[in-house]
């Protein structure tokens, strides 16, 4: 069995451009200024994307409204909760236990693959593994997909090469294209029974901390969940670098690099706090107040309150609505914590914050996000 190698790309290739981007990201200090009141919520609205994204790849029909509409009638709970709470012990894991210097040797993926197989029903039926952290002891097909991963008596070896090649001290210049080579030989050897998909892309994570890249800042999603978002495409590729040939593995590379730079760019954005008042909840207050979900007074109230530097107010600022009477400041913000659009910064507390996670203005956030990219198309087609 060959050494996995690392095409080379032309200097005068898209992909060299995407490079150079990405190793300006690599250095560059994520944005940080929102307040961690309204940056929680954010994070919370990601999971929401990345729970029904990875239900759509299981053939789930559920449309991003309907979804949206499910929660704020508040009844979701289910398994896939359990399978997104694996991921987050699995990320909590990797940026405990991941920096420059790190080995990725069996027992770390060992370990990682535990985790997030966890509580979780073996296939075929469930996303749990029958062999959690051993590798798999059976031949296997990938779903939708032409390729016929190693057959499990060769696989000891395959995945030696691989973790030779993801430890090896790769030249600065080709240390992002072997996390691109990596993630697709991973999935092509397909070393466990299940969760090789959702390992893979943790694995990305990890080497992008090893890498020096600032995503643990904040923390708001894997990069490399952009990929479960375009199921399609990102199969596509995938199958495409299965014919191992130095174009084809350049052109996955391509796509695999500017999904993460995208990607890295968006998180940068949303821990601005200029970027989320104006492009997202300034747009979510007005379309709130367009289809009359909240009223003239509510969103003068809300607007005044993300134009806050710490986003957070009390009643007694009310004064600015010409609301002078303290007793009557109190019942207009009383409304306001009835409707669960603003909640207390900390609990019990006399500070209040905007809330649009779990009501109504999630509607509005949703197809903001949209308009800004934020969310792939395939889940709001029905
Ligand atoms: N043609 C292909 N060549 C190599 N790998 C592929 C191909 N098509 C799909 N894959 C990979 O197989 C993964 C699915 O494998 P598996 O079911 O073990 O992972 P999972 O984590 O349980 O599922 P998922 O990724 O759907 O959440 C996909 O996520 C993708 O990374
Ligand atoms: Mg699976």
């Amino acid at each position: 069995m060959k050494d996995i190698n690392i095409p080379a790309p032309s200097w005068d290739s898209d992909l060299a451009n995407i490079i150079l981007d990405l190793e300006k990201l690599r250095t560059k200090r994520l944005g940080g200024n929102v307040p961690s009141h309204i940056f929680f919520q954010l994070k919370d609205i990601f999971h929401i994307l990345e729970t029904l994204g990875s239900a759509r790849i299981e053939g789930n029909n559920t449309t991003l409204s309907e979804y949206v509409e499910k929660i704020i009638e508040k009844n979701t709970h289910d398994e896939s909760d359990d399978e997104i709470k694996n991921l987050e012990n699995a990320i909590d894991f990797i940026e405990e236990n991941t920096d420059e210097n790190t080995l990725f040797n069996r027992a770390f993926i060992s370990e990682i693959h535990q985790i997030l197989t966890k509580n979780l029903t073996p296939p075929p039926s469930g996303e749990g593994s029958k062999n959690p952290g051993e590798l798999r002891v059976h031949n296997v097909k990938i779903k939708s997909s032409g390729h016929t991963p190693p057959e499990h008596f060769i696989l000891r070896e395959y995945f030696e090469k691989f973790i030779d090649f993801i430890n090896f001290a790769h030249k600065e210049q080709y240390q992002l294209l072997m996390v691109a080579v990596a993630h697709h030989r991973f999935e092509f050897i397909h070393p466990f029974d299940n969760g090789n998909g959702r390992m893979g892309r943790l694995l990305n994570y990890a080497f992008l901390i090893k890498l020096g890249f600032q995503v643990k800042n904040g923390r708001i999603i894997n990069p490399s969940s952009v990929f479960y978002t375009d199921r399609d495409k990102y199969y596509e590729m995938l199958s495409r670098a299965d014919s191992l040939k130095s174009d084809d593995i350049l052109a996955w590379c391509e796509y695999f690099l500017l999904g993460l730079k995208n990607e890295i760019e968006k998180i940068d954005s949303l821990l601005n706090k200029e970027y989320v008042k104006k492009q997202i909840l300034l747009p979510t207050l007005v379309l709130a107040r367009n289809s009359e979900q909240i009223t003239d007074q509510e969103f003068k109230i809300l607007e005044y309150l993300i134009n806050k530097d710490d986003m957070a107010m009390k009643s007694e600022e009310l004064s600015f609505l010409g609301i002078t009477d303290s007793k009557k400041k109190a019942v207009v913000m009383g409304k306001l914590k009835d409707k669960n659009i603003v909640v207390p910064v900390t609990e019990g507390g006399r500070i209040y914050t905007i809330r649009f996670v779990n009501n109504y203005l999630l509607r509005g956030i949703m197809k903001v996000l949209k308009e800004n990219g934020f969310v792939s198309d395939f889940l709001n087609n029905n």
